[in-house]
């Protein structure tokens, strides 16, 4: 069992030693930190070692139109998302390291399965994230702890100029408790906002009657546009007038701003806990547009049942690779939510292939809190220092002899010149194309005769052909989709026949 603090803090640590470079503005700007560690077990001496092996921070995710065919841009640059792709690069290397012989990786050895690899005995991934996932693990039940007090409401027009975010007046009283307009109140455990859009949120809106009916029908077109539109989390504290004057709050949810995917039904908007569908898959909110990109509480659990390794590296894999625990940084939780989102979900698929498993983490929260977290900024944030807002780029670190530092703004390198788009020197490492071209460096690195067998078929050329040729993950695949997730967006293959 791993001490949830001392990951926290270790990966805390580890960021605050990466360089400048991409890190939020001090005080104004907030960012999402994840990570992979790698846990090391020596029986013989009964020592742990643990090691981060790769690190992401990042809020944005890319929308669809601006998705490149060349699989030279990163979609979706959420921090979890960067952790586990720096983690692929971390991987490619070690398997490098195995396949060129003398034992030298300390993650992977021989397995017995020809040209097949495995974790060395020992070794365990863990994930970190500074916050609850985005998507269905973020749809949590608001205990009365948490609730916070109001600002006042002057009108429903007095929206203008008061911003919830960041210029709450929270210490002041919430005017003799008796406003009787709920309030809405951003919180912390952000994702992707709408840096552009914030101008025109609205963070009130009315109910019209006294069923707290929310829906669409009764709310001013522009706060069902925020309610709908805005990608930060929000939360919503309601307070009823009743008949006897007494004022009783009434049970509420954290919001996503990831929306059900589009082939499925929509959220029901009700008030209170009947505002979003639970267990259901969501895409990335994006500017504007809803991303084909699926929440990070969707990816995890896939990861749980498919393993973090992804297609290509199942070819060198005689198992999957799963995440032993989940630590969750200090914000909005519930493990039964989270429980939720990342395993019951899929906890009935059966009949996966020989190497894959259900493989549930285990979940723990730390008690301390990532410095840059939205909160924490908010907290911090002093008047006249400018508008809080979300950190626009994209830091991975992975331990990774060449550039371990990838640092990406809108899907390209930071500081690019728009000259430079379309360029290789504009490419993150991260990006698809670039995964793909050190996964073919790996096998032009393997002896011919120690090749796995699903790399030997000769007509294997673009990135799509050697996900495919993956065989044993497509059917694991296969029947997660099935049993599980049936609405999952398919891939667009004219977006992966680069080579
Ligand atoms: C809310 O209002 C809508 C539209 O007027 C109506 O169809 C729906 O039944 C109402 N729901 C509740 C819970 O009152
Ligand atoms: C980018 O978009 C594609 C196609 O919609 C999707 O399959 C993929 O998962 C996305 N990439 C990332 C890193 O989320
Ligand atoms: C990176 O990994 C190597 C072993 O592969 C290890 O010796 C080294 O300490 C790691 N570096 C960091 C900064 O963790
Ligand atoms: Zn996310």
């Amino acid at each position: 069992m791993v001490n949830a603090d001392e990951i926290a803090k270790l990966c805390y640590d580890w960021f605050n030693q990466l360089p400048r470079r991409g890190k939020p503005e001090p005080g104004r700007e907030w960012t999402l930190l994840a990570a992979v560690v790698k846990i090391t077990r020596c029986a013989k001496s009964g020592t742990v070692d643990k090691e981060v092996v790769s690190m992401g921070t990042g809020t944005k995710c890319i929308g669809q139109m601006s998705m490149s065919p060349s699989g030279d841009i990163l979609n979706d640059s959420h921090a979890e998302v960067i952790a586990r792709r720096g983690c692929i690069r971390y991987l490619i290397q070690e398997l490098r390291r195995a396949v060129s012989g003398g034992g030298d990786s300390a993650v992977f050895c021989m397995a017995d399965q020809k040209g097949k690899w495995r974790l060395q005995s020992g070794v365990s991934f863990l994930f970190f994230t500074s916050h609850t996932p985005c998507g269905d693990a973020s749809i949590i039940p608001m205990t009365d702890s948490k609730a916070q007090p109001c600002p006042p409401v002057p009108s429903v027009k007095g929206h203008g100029g008061t911003s919830i975010g960041g210029k709450r007046k929270a210490d002041e009283p919430n005017q003799g408790g008796n406003t009787k307009i709920p309030c809405l109140v951003e919180q912390e455990t952000g994702e992707t906002r709408l840096e552009d859009k914030e101008d025109t949120k609205q963070p009130y809106f009315l109910l019209s009657s006294k069923s707290g009916n929310l829906s669409k029908s009764h709310l001013p077109e522009t706060a069902v546009e925020t309610v709908s539109q805005a990608s930060a989390q929000l939360e919503i504290k309601t307070t009823f007038p009743s008949d006897t004057g007494l004022h009783l709050p009434v049970p509420d949810i954290h919001r996503t701003g990831a929306k059900c995917v589009p082939s499925g039904p929509a959220d029901p908007l009700q008030a209170g806990v009947g505002y979003h569908s639970t267990g259901v898959l969501r895409v990335k909110p994006g500017r504007g547009e809803p991303t084909l990109s699926l929440s990070c509480s969707d990816k995890l659990a896939r990861w749980a049942v498919l393993g973090f390794q992804g297609a290509l590296l199942s070819h060198y894999l005689q198992e999957a690779l799963y995440f032993t625990t989940v630590v969750v940084g200090k914000c909005p939780y519930s493990e039964e939510v989270m429980q939720r989102a990342m395993v019951t979900r899929c906890s009935h698929v059966s009949h996966l292939p020989a190497g894959f498993s259900l493989c549930p983490p285990v979940l723990l929260q730390s008690s301390l809190e990532f410095p840059f977290s939205q909160a924490q900024i908010k907290l911090r944030h002093q008047a006249g220092h400018g508008r809080i807002s979300p950190c626009g780029a994209a830091i991975s670190w992975c331990n990774v002899t060449d550039e371990p530092l990838d640092v990406t703004a809108n899907g390209y390198k930071h500081g690019i010149t728009k000259k430079a788009l379309g360029t290789p020197k504009a490419r993150s490492l991260l990006c698809k194309l670039e995964l793909f071209h050190s996964f073919l460096s790996l096998v032009s690195a393997t002896d011919p005769s120690a090749l796995p067998d699903s790399l030997r078929r000769k007509e294997l050329q673009t990135y799509w052909d050697y996900k495919q040729a993956s065989q044993t993950y497509q059917q694991a695949w296969q029947q997660l989709r099935s049993q599980a997730f049936p609405l999952w967006p398919r891939s667009n293959r004219d977006l992966l026949l680069f080579h």
